[in-house]
Parts: structure tokens; C-alpha cells; sequence
């Protein structure tokens, strides 16, 4: 039987209301949470990064509950959104309604009440959250939680919207998975025999451990170092595929030789690789959309896409997904206007998932394993998953 966590002082307060009936409320979530994964202590949280953002998710039900929150609470630590069902300024170029974009400003409009930050990424970590190795979180987004609990040594569950919200509002988490040394511990141990490469093949790495690594927390040596957009790509693919929200990479996480490395050992090859890249081949005919920046792209690529559309004109639409702070930084740096002339549109603040003039699009191609997943899943799109520039080859074809 589950115990009930201990609550210290000011907790046992917030629970008896003295801290405001939506203070109460959250904690009521987070103990329910606790009950269920057996958490015996609350700790702080350094950030929460709030998931549930896009209208289409959270319909007029969701709504109503968050404009009814927002008028007695507000946050105790740094929270963030996740992205929203549109680009917050540009959704009529997207396609997106008017009766759609005012709900969609109203849920906006709640969380800025209680003081969450709409910062609408799944990239926090690039838009200035980023959090030091050891610190607890709760953060909403998988593929974020992946990367900052391999990546940078943080320490997240994938939480639901409403626990990272409580998270946010309490300022603290019960303490559970993975923030616990022995539940990071690696598995199995995955010998890549391919160059680390680029993010459309270690998205693929992502496919192939989901069917081969059954669930287990990877140990991954390569013979190359990977990019931090190949690990972003991993980040996304990894939980999207086998539900696992952490990997240690050899050399690049930060506690990735604190455990012995696992007996069991699973040798990925570049023909894994490649087979793994042709399932994502539903289609023969050309894409209708080809979108980048799923996880939210990064400096480094927008740089590419600017470069790789030199001298080329965008025939098929592109859509360029990205945080509105990593769009600034382009924008100063010259980046967009050179893809804004070859016909690229930069949307901030969305995603394919969640974003719902994505289900106009009937065949799509993408270097995000991820999001050959959802397209498919979520809006039933035929996909196609190739590199960066077999992207741009195909949007400029
Ligand atoms: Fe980000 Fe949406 Fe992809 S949240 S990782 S753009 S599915």
C-alpha cells in the first residue's frame, strides 16, 4: 500500500489553504501524484515548464478551469509554456481561425495571469532555461525532459499538464522516477556503429532502440561525438518511441559513468539506421508541407536552412518551427530575411501537433522522427523522414 508523503510545515499550511484555495487545490494533484507513485518527501523545483497549452487539446472545458485558477493563483518558482496550437502574431498566415485564435489568446492570457512565462517552446533550454546538472524539475514536454535529464544532468519526470502547473504553483514536486539515482541507472548498453551524424539518423537511433532497447535506459557509445541537435532529435525520438524519457551517452552525460556499464549490449548499425529511415517512407509523391523544427529549431540551424536556401526558391510550403527568443537571436544575426526571400515561413510559438491547420496537409516530410510519429498519428498524414537537406531539396525541388 502507497503511504502518504510527508509534509513539512509550510505544505501541511498550504493544504489547510492558507495559502489561497488554488495553492490548495495544486497540492491536492501533486499528493495524488504522490500517492500513486509512491513518493515518501516533497522537494523544491527549480522550473516547471507547463504542457496542456494549445487550445485544441484543452477545449472550452479546460479553459473555463484554467480562467477560474488564474483568479487566485500564481506561480512560486520560474514556469514556461510549451508551445501553443498557433504562432501568437502570425496565426493568420498559418491558416488558423479567428474563433479559434481568441480562445487561444484566453488560455494564453490565464497563464500569464498566474505568472508562467509564455515562452511557447519545447526548446527551453535554448531560450535561456537552462538548467544545471542535479537541479529537479517539472517539465511537461518529453522531448525536453529527455533532454535535460541525458543531456545536461537535470533531474525531470514527463509530468502531465496539470501536475507541472501544481509543480509551478507549490514550488515543489514530489519526489519520485527519475529524480532518484537508482532509476537513472543505464539498462542496457548500445554500441552505434554509424556516425553519430545528423538529427534525421539519430531520430532514427531513437526508432530503432524503441523496438530493440524494450523500454530500457540506454547506455549509447559511438565513434563520433554527436551534435546538440543530433542529441535534441534523440531527446525527441527516444521517449516518442519506448516511453523512455532519459539515455546516457558516453562522454556527454554528465553522470554517465557513475554506473558500471550494462552486461547486455545491442550493436545499432548504419543499416538499422537506414531501415529505420525507409519506414518513414509512406510516400512516393511529393510533400504538400515540409516542416523543420520539431523540437524547436536551434541557431545552427537556422543557419543551415538560411545557407542550404541560398540561390533556391521555396516551391512547396516550409515551415520553420522555433522559439520566438531563438527567432530574435536569427533575426539580429541576418538569418531570416535570406530565408523569408526564398520563400521559408518561420512560425514561433507552435507545433505540427497541436497546431490545427497541420491537418490540411495530407503528405508531409520532415528530418523529425517525432514528428513523422504524430503527423501520422494525430492529423493521419502520409510522412517522409529525411535529413535537413533532403528537406530543403524537396520544399525548393
Ligand atoms: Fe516540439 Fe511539438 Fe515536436 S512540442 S518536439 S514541435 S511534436
Amino acid at each position: 500500500m502507497a503511504h502518504a508523503p510527508l509534509l513539512g510545515e509550510r505544505l501541511t499550511a498550504v493544504l489547510e489553504g492558507k495559502e489561497g484555495k488554488a495553492a490548495a487545490r495544486a497540492l491536492e494533484i501533486l499528493l495524488a501524484l504522490a500517492r500513486v507513485f509512491g513518493a515518501r518527501a516533497f522537494a523544491p523545483v527549480s522550473s516547471a515548464q507547463v504542457s496542456g497549452v494549445s487550445f485544441r487539446s484543452l477545449s472550452e472545458a479546460g479553459l473555463e478551469y484554467l480562467e477560474s485558477l488564474a483568479a487566485d493563483a500564481r506561480v512560486a518558482v520560474p514556469a514556461l509554456l510549451n508551445p501553443a496550437g498557433m504562432d501568437l502574431r502570425a496565426w493568420r498566415a498559418m491558416g488558423v481561425g479567428e474563433a479559434f485564435a481568441d480562445m487561444q489568446r484566453r488560455v494564453i492570457d490565464a497563464y500569464v495571469r498566474m505568472g508562467v512565462e509564455p515562452a511557447c517552446t519545447c526548446t527551453p533550454y535554448l531560450a535561456g532555461h537552462v538548467p544545471r546538472e542535479g537541479e529537479l524539475l517539472a517539465w511537461g514536454e518529453s522531448s525536453a525532459v529527455t533532454y535535460v535529464n541525458s543531456v545536461l544532468g537535470a533531474r525531470s519526470n514527463r509530468e502531465g499538464g496539470p501536475a507541472a502547473l501544481a509543480a509551478a504553483l507549490i514550488g515543489e514536486t514530489p519526489v519520485y522516477g527519475l529524480h532518484l539515482d537508482e532509476n537513472r541507472r543505464p539498462a542496457v548498453s548500445v554500441r552505434l556503429d554509424d556516425t553519430a551524424g545528423t538529427p534525421a539518423r539519430l531520430g532514427a537511433l531513437g526508432i530503432v532502440l524503441g523496438k530493440r532497447a524494450a523500454g530500457r535506459i540506454p547506455l549509447i557509445d559511438s565513434r563520433e561525438e554527436p551534435s546538440a541537435e543530433g542529441l535534441k532529435a534523440l531527446a525527441a525520438a527516444l521517449p516518442t518511441y519506448s516511453g523512455v524519457s532519459l539515455f546516457h551517452w558516453k562522454h556527454v552525460t554528465p553522470e554517465w559513468a557513475r554506473d558500471a556499464a550494462p552486461a547486455d549490449e545491442i550493436v545499432v548499425t548504419s543499416g538499422d539506421i537506414d531501415e529505420a529511415i525507409r519506414g518513414f517512407r509512406d510516400e512516393a509523391q511529393e510533400p504538400d508541407l515540409v516542416f523543420l523544427g520539431c523540437p524547436h529549431l536551434s541557431l545552427v540551424e537556422l543557419e543551415a536552412i538560411a545557407g542550404g536556401l541560398a540561390g533556391r526558391r521555396v516551391r512547396t510550403p516550409l515551415w520553420l518551427l522555433v522559439s520566438r527568443r531563438v527567432a530574435g537571436e536569427a533575426e539580429r544575426l541576418g538569418l531570416l530575411a535570406p530565408i523569408a526571400e526564398a520563400g521559408g515561413e518561420v512560425y514561433c510559438d507552435t507545433c505540427p501537433v497541436v497546431a490545427p491547420p497541420m491537418a490540411r496537409f495530407a503528405r508531409v516530410m520532415t528530418d523529425s522522427a517525432k514528428g513523422c510519429w504524430y503527423m501520422r498519428g494525430v492529423h493521419g498524414s502520409r510522412v517522409r523522414l529525411g535529413t535537413l537537406e533532403a528537406c530543403l531539396e524537396a520544399a525548393t525541388l
